[in-house]
């Protein structure tokens, strides 16, 4: 069974609040998208394999230590691509595998329009990133997409979840560890005045991810 881990880390609590609000720009949206997501896969990443190795050092030899799985990114377009640069920093070795889905407006189901996966899966660990864990629609089918291409341990990594979401990705893949920065309230219902915000956004949410980021709102 996988688990939910919530940050209780006081760096990400700070700078999630600067990232939900209204007056962040796009400018320091995409900082500190990046720096959360640093944060958080730090913590995503510490159950990763080491194996004992052997270094020179200029006055000895000391014994050190060597990851031995291969990681892969996974962030799901557009709104992941923040959060995937200063991941992919702290892990050079790591490759990197977009998947392109976008939520239909009116149905908030995920459509898949971009996948480049190799036949054979060519990492032993998968770190999908997202910012945002809504109705779970897109989560669930970017795992469906890297177990058919046979990944085995998959994490996921995002910043704001809403209940229904994180309800759904772990009923369909209970074997998926959920690295988060918060959980928040609801989601907005099917609106019924033209002043209502559109249905499935996170409350209290930061809006719509990747229109904060690329400033196309
Ligand atoms: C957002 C977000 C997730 C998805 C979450 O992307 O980045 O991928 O919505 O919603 P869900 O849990 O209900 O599926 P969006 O579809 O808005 O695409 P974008 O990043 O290209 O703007
Ligand atoms: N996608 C977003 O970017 N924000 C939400 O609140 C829900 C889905």
């Amino acid at each position: 069974m996988g688990n939910i881990y919530q940050s209780n880390h006081p760096l990400i609590k700070h700078k999630l609040s600067l990232l939900r609000s209204v007056e962040t720009g796009p400018k320091k949206f995409r900082e500190l998208i990046r720096e959360i997501a640093i944060l958080l896969a730090y913590e995503a990443t510490a159950d990763l394999s080491l194996k004992e190795i052997l270094v020179t050092t200029p006055m000895t030899e000391a014994s050190g230590h060597q990851l031995t799985e291969k990681v892969g990114l996974i962030p799901i377009l557009r709104a992941g691509l923040g959060m995937v640069e200063g991941v992919w920093e702290m892990m050079p070795t790591a490759e990197v595998w977009h998947i392109g889905l976008y939520r239909d407006h009116k149905t908030l189901q995920p459509v898949e329009y971009y996948n480049k996966l190799p036949v054979h899966p060519t990492v032993q660990v998968c770190v999908i990133l997202d910012p945002m864990l809504a109705t779970g629609g897109s989560a669930v089918a970017t795992v469906d997409i890297l177990k058919r291409w046979g990944a085995k341990r998959i994490k996921f990594v995002a910043i704001i979840a809403a209940p229904a979401g994180l309800d759904l990705l772990q009923k369909v893949h209970p074997d998926v560890d959920i690295h988060l920065a918060a959980i928040d309230d609801y989601l907005t219902p099917v609106p019924t005045s033209p002043d209502d915000p559109p249905e499935g956004y996170i409350v209290p949410g930061l809006g719509d991810a990747g229109d904060r980021q690329f400033g196309t709102a």
